[in-house]
This record gives C-alpha cells, sequence and structure tokens, in this order.
C-alpha cells in the first residue's frame, strides 16, 4: 500500500470494517508521514496526525486548535448542510463543536454528573443492570450475538437511567443512536444523503425537546431536569443547545462503551491466556478495562481547525486548515506502547488516548470504565466457556464504532 493510499483510508468509512488492514496504513503513515495531507473526492481536504505525540500536543493548545467550525470528518456536502442549519439554529450544537468561553460554562452545567463520586452513587445501578444482561444471555441457551442482544443494549440502559428517561423509550434511543452513528453503513444508517443524516437528527431533537419542556413544568432531580433548568449568565439554556446536550450524552454514552465491551469480548476470546489470566486475577479488571479502550479506540477521530498559522513535526500547517486525530493510531505508537499489537490485560503504563486530552476530554471516562468493570466483573466469573460462533462484523463509519456483530457460543454457570 502507498502513503497515499494509507490516507485515503481515513476518510472511507468502510476502511474501519478491516482492523489488519487499517492499522497496516496507520503504521505506515506513522512511519513515513505522520502529517499526511488527505485530499479525496467528496471532502474538504485535511491533515491526517497519527502519531500520539502530535494528537497530544494538539489536544492540549485549545488556543491555537479550535473544534469550531469542523469537530468530526464528515462529507463536505453534510458538513454544509450541517452548517446551514446550525446557523438557523436548527441543527445539533454540543460541547463538541465549541470553543472556550462558551465550551467552559455549557460543560459545566454537567459536569457534576460524571465525576467519580457521582459515579459510585451509580455503581449500583450499573451492577443491577450488568446481572440483568448477563442473566439475559443465560436465557439463549448457549449462543448469541453479543452485540445485538447483550452489548447494544446495557450502557444505554445506564446512561438513559442516569438521564432519567423511561425504559419505555430505550428502544428508540437505540435505533437513533445506531442511525446516527451508522450513517454510512447500509445496514444501520437510514440511507446516505445529507437529508437521511438530517432526518436522524430532526427526529433527536424533537424528541429532546419535548423532554425539555416536560422537564421544565415538573423537574425530577435527574440529569434531563438539570440540563433543562441550567442557566448561562441568567438565562435558560436555549432550547436546541438543551436538547443538543441530551443527543450528545444519550449517543456519546452509548455507543462508545457498547463497542469498548464487544470489542473487548472479542480480544479476550482471541487471546485466552488473557482471559485465563483475567479470570484468574480480576483484581486485573481496572487495567483490562483500560486495555480493551486502548485496543478498540471506539472513538475513531475528531478534528481541529489552526487558528494561526503553525507547524506540527515540522510540516507547516495555515490558518483555517484542519487535523484528523487518529485515536486507533495513537493508541498502537511504538514510540509510547511496549508491544503495542499484543492485547495485555494488565499493561502499565496504559497511556492511551482513546479518551482524548485536554478541555474536551471525555465527560464520560469514568462512568465509561465504570461501567465495562461492572460488565466483566459480572460476566466473567459466570463465563465458564466462550468461543466465536462466526464471523464478526464492523460498521463502517470514520467516527463512532466498532462491531456490529459478534456471534459467540458459551457455557454460563
Ligand atoms: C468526548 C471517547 C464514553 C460523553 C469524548 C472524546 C473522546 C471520547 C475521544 C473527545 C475528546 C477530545 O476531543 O479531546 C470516549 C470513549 C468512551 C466514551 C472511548 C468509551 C469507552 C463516554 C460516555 C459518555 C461520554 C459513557 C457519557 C455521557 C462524552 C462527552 C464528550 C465526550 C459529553 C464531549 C466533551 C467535551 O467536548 O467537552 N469522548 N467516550 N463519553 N464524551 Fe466520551
Amino acid at each position: 500500500m502507498s502513503v497515499s493510499e494509507a490516507g485515503r483510508l481515513l476518510a472511507t468509512p468502510a476502511a474501519y470494517t478491516d482492523d489488519r488492514r487499517l492499522h497496516e496504513a496507520l503504521a505506515l503513515l506513522r512511519r513515513q508521514s505522520p502529517v499526511h495531507w488527505v485530499d479525496v473526492p467528496g471532502y474538504t481536504p485535511f491533515w491526517a496526525i497519527t502519531r500520539h505525540a502530535d494528537v497530544l500536543a494538539i489536544e492540549r493548545d485549545h488556543a491555537l486548535w479550535l473544534s469550531a467550525p469542523r469537530p468530526v470528518l464528515r462529507a463536505a456536502a453534510l458538513d454544509a448542510e450541517l452548517e446551514t442549519r446550525r446557523a438557523r439554529s436548527a441543527g445539533l450544537r454540543t460541547l463538541v463543536h465549541m470553543d472556550d468561553p462558551e465550551h467552559h460554562a455549557l460543560r459545566a452545567v454537567g459536569a457534576d454528573w460524571f465525576r467519580p463520586k457521582a459515579m459510585r452513587a451509580l455503581q449500583a445501578r450499573a451492577g443491577e443492570l450488568a446481572r440483568r444482561h448477563v442473566d439475559r444471555m443465560a436465557a439463549y441457551d448457549g449462543r448469541c450475538d453479543f452485540v445485538r442482544q447483550v452489548a447494544a443494549h446495557y450502557p444505554l440502559y445506564v446512561i438513559l437511567s442516569l438521564l432519567g428517561l423511561p425504559e419505555s423509550d430505550f428502544p428508540r434511543m437505540l435505533r437513533l443512536t445506531q442511525e446516527l452513528f451508522g450513517q454510512d453503513d447500509a445496514e444501520t444508517g437510514r440511507g446516505g444523503t445529507p437529508q437521511d443524516h438530517t432526518s436522524v437528527l430532526e427526529d433527536f431533537l424533537a424528541y429532546f425537546r419535548d423532554l425539555t419542556a416536560e422537564r421544565r413544568a415538573r423537574p425530577t432531580g435527574d440529569l434531563a431536569s438539570q440540563i433543562a433548568n441550567a442557566r448561562l449568565d441568567g438565562a435558560p439554556l436555549d432550547d436546541n443547545v438543551a436538547a443538543s446536550y441530551y443527543v450528545l450524552i444519550a449517543t456519546a454514552g452509548h455507543d462508545t462503551t457498547s463497542s469498548t465491551i464487544a470489542g473487548g469480548l472479542e480480544a479476550l476470546i482471541r487471546h485466552p491466556d488473557q482471559l485465563r489470566r483475567l479470570r484468574a486475577d480480576p483484581g486485573l479488571l481496572p487495567s483490562a478495562a483500560e486495555e480493551m479502550i486502548r485496543w478498540v479506540s471506539p472513538v475513531k477521530e475528531f478534528m481541529r481547525t489552526a487558528s494561526a498559522d503553525t507547524h506540527v513535526g515540522g510540516t507547516p500547517i495555515r490558518k483555517g486548515e484542519s487535523v484528523l486525530l487518529s485515536y486507533p493510531s495513537a493508541n498502537r505508537d511504538e514510540q509510547v506502547f511496549a508491544d503495542p499489537f499484543r492485547f495485555d490485560v494488565a499493561r502499565d503504563p496504559n497511556r492511551h488516548l482513546a479518551f482524548g486530552s485536554g478541555v474536551h476530554y471525555c465527560l464520560g471516562a469514568a462512568l465509561a470504565r465504570m461501567e465495562i468493570r461492572a460488565l466483566f466483573a459480572e460476566l466473567l466469573p459466570r463465563l465458564a466457556e466462550v468461543e466465536l460462533d462466526g464471523e464478526p462484523a464492523w460498521t463502517a463509519t470514520t467516527f463512532v464504532g466498532g462491531l456490529k456483530r459478534l456471534p459467540i457460543r458459551y457455557t454460563l454457570t
């Protein structure tokens, strides 16, 4: 594969369905062109950043590197459509689209709900939901698609419980999240046009606008009520910003963690020595969860745009040009990780960047860690045997995703 082919893969959703080829391309870029200009039809050109040190330096300099106006990679036509909507205050406007000072103030609205102290309070509920989902596996008679029947539901239940939504609405949220992140995948998306994508957003925003009105009228002490009744500079949040806040939490808090849980189980199945080691020593669960997050890196990229002429690793970058931060690449960087392609449940140190860094550092990192540990703490002691029962399949996406099918055969005690 040539370096330019490797670069093009970063703007090719289908490339993310073939882990081996993707990592071959990323390793080539790290070695030969770590700051690489990608110009492919249908996309505004960008610089692909593949080394850990460069990703970290960019994330930490949030005065130079802005999230607006291009926080993630999308086809140019969709970007234009979303920008028009945002300008009319009708589109999604979340923390990931904003820079300080606006970002800082809005992040503070929900931040307390995601601190370790709040997570300890949620732990019992997560444990109960983990048990419920493992019990469901027991009912499937030794075979299931672990993604569709377990991993896709559990984190959604946790995050929607935190938001305070009724369980009867969970299936609808699941479908919308999958349609949103799986937009480039023929099986999960609604279709390939910008209108197909924005129709999913409209459904999301409509649901959450109603929720804002309801929680303003009757606050219930949940996270949704906190957002609905928050005030910035003395004024309530704009309806669209409040609705976008829920969309961000419901979506970011779901597909990421479910992909990590499914990819984590797949890694354990493919590395039986690591599975045995973890079963023998549950004290390794925290480092194993961290390794699963590094291994899967369910968020494939975020972008930043230079607010002034600058350099990255000696390459000049002009004001207004965008960089794509490749987390899967940073997390396999040979300069930082000893033997990066080894899945090691006891890896220490593990300085992965799967949650980003700096002011946009993942708001839900403590929640994700707690959920992953809770699920495996429940599953592993009961999982006497497990093996693949067919070929796994991945979602075609350049943004958030992972396995969409993981057929397994198992014995549960
Ligand atoms: C932001 C990864 C789970 C909520 C982010 C970012 C990444 C990320 C890479 C952007 C960081 C940056 O730009 O520097 C992950 C991974 C997860 C996960 C790998 C699971 C393994 C969650 C969960 C929630 C969540 C469970 C729950 C609500 C958010 C929010 C932001 C964010 C609200 C935006 C923060 C901001 O812009 O200030 N996440 N995430 N994430 N994540 Fe997560």
